[in-house]
């Protein structure tokens, strides 16, 4: 399997619980290497952006507003199937369906406040990666 990026982001439930570390040594411990990270605070227009995609679900505006209540630690990991990794070691988007020892099983407080963001699959890591960081950001 080649060696790919994901783009992931440690959410504003988890920069408010002081969960960031925690959370980069579970990614860490999955295989994951971080080859680029900031702290940020998303504004309106840059959530709305960033979610684009969900624009006509229902949990839209809570959504955004939540991801800017805070400030977010945005990511890109590295590794050998980088995006299914991150997303087993995320677990289910609802924590209520997570596996144990999963991060959204071990720290999300709900769906909404779920902890983290991982890339659903190639294309939207590339251009999720693209929105965050500039390629001589990217330190591999
Ligand atoms: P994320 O991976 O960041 O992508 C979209 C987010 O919408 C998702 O994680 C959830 O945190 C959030 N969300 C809120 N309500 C729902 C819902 N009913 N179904 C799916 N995602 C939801």
């Amino acid at each position: 399997m080649a060696v790919e990026r994901t783009l992931s982001i440690l959410k504003p439930d988890a920069t408010r619980r002081n969960l960031t570390g925690r959370i980069n040594a579970a990614l860490e411990a999955a295989g994951l290497r971080i080859v680029a990270q900031r702290r940020i605070w998303l504004s309106t227009a840059e959530a709305e952006a960033f979610y684009g995609e969900h624009k006509a679900r229902g949990f839209f505006r809570d959504l955004v507003s939540f991801m800017t209540s805070g400030p977010v630690v945005v990511q890109v990991l590295e590794a050998e199937g980088a995006v299914a990794r991150n997303r087993e070691v995320m677990g289910a988007t609802n924590p209520a369906n997570a596996a144990e020892g999963t991060i959204r099983k071990l720290f999300a407080e709900s769906i909404e406040a779920n902890s983290v963001h991982g890339s659903d699959g190639p294309e939207s890591a590339a251009r999720e990666i693209s929105f965050f960081f500039a390629a001589v950001d990217i330190v591999g």
